[in-house]
């Protein structure tokens, strides 16, 4: 079978799917972290792996950047595929200092702006969503057995990276009570709760708005590893 976007049989893809924004780490985890690697999509280079961890099934795929992107992998994921659960793995930039460079965070929330979620539904949608309380219950768990800590929080998601005002972060920060940004998080959870199905969002800090520090890419891959452990947890 085939959607418009992803060129797979069924059964080539596992009931939980993890979605980097960027397709070649999502080749890069298929090759790090993975046995048995069978590869599932090529359809626009937005590469999508299945394989083993520990034995168990789990697919990677890319998400592309932006809730247009991930809106339209997610839900061809969930409705045509019938994958069960979707765990964003990405990256956000800090709206306080209180979050230090990378920091694993948990998304307890999404907020955004976005239209996304009301046109999709052609209603009224709330500007706050929720991933998965047993999806996230579960990652946390993992989390803790695996001593690596992780920070919770309610985060932006933003339909613009490039905003025409400097200082919109801090606005965000008190109105909305968002702890850092980023682009994909309010469409994944809007897809998974009209679907009936999972989703949870894992983000390391990759850089701050408030401190303008950066990460290189070097550096990221340390607190990515974390990240990746929690999410490897959830295979299935
Ligand atoms: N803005 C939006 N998305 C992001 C950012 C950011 O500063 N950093 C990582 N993802």
């Amino acid at each position: 079978m085939s959607t418009p976007h992803i060129s797979a049989k069924k059964s080539e893809i596992a009931p939980v799917v993890l979605m980097p924004g960027d397709p070649l780490r999502a080749k890069t985890i298929a090759d790090t972290y993975l046995d048995n690697v069978i590869q599932f999509n090529t359809v626009r280079n937005m590469f999508g792996y299945t394989g083993t961890y520990k034995g168990k099934a789990i697919s990677v795929m890319g998400s592309g950047m932006g809730m247009a992107s991930i809106g339209i992998y997610s839900y061809e994921l969930f409705k045509m595929y019938e994958v069960d659960t979707i765990i964003r793995i990405g990256s956000c930039g800090a709206y306080t200092d209180e979050l230090d460079l990378y920091d694993v965070i948990l998304a307890t929330e999404s907020y955004s702006e976005s239209t996304y979620a009301s046109v999709q539904s052609g209603t009224d949608q709330p500007a706050v969503l929720t991933p998965s309380e047993r999806l996230n219950a579960s990652l946390e768990t993992a989390a803790d057995a695996l001593n690596i800590p992780l920070k919770k929080g309610r985060i932006h998601s933003s339909d613009v990276f490039y905003r025409a005002t400097e200082n919109h972060h801090d606005t965000l920060y008190k109105e909305h009570g968002v702890i850092a940004v980023e682009m994909e998080s309010y469409a994944l959870f809007h897809n998974a709760n009209v679907l009936n199905k999972h989703a949870a969002c894992l983000l390391t800090v990759s850089d701050s708005l408030v401190t303008h520090e950066a990460t290189t890419p070097e550096e990221r891959q340390n607190a990515f590893t974390q990240m990746m452990e929690v999410a490897l947890s959830q295979a299935v």
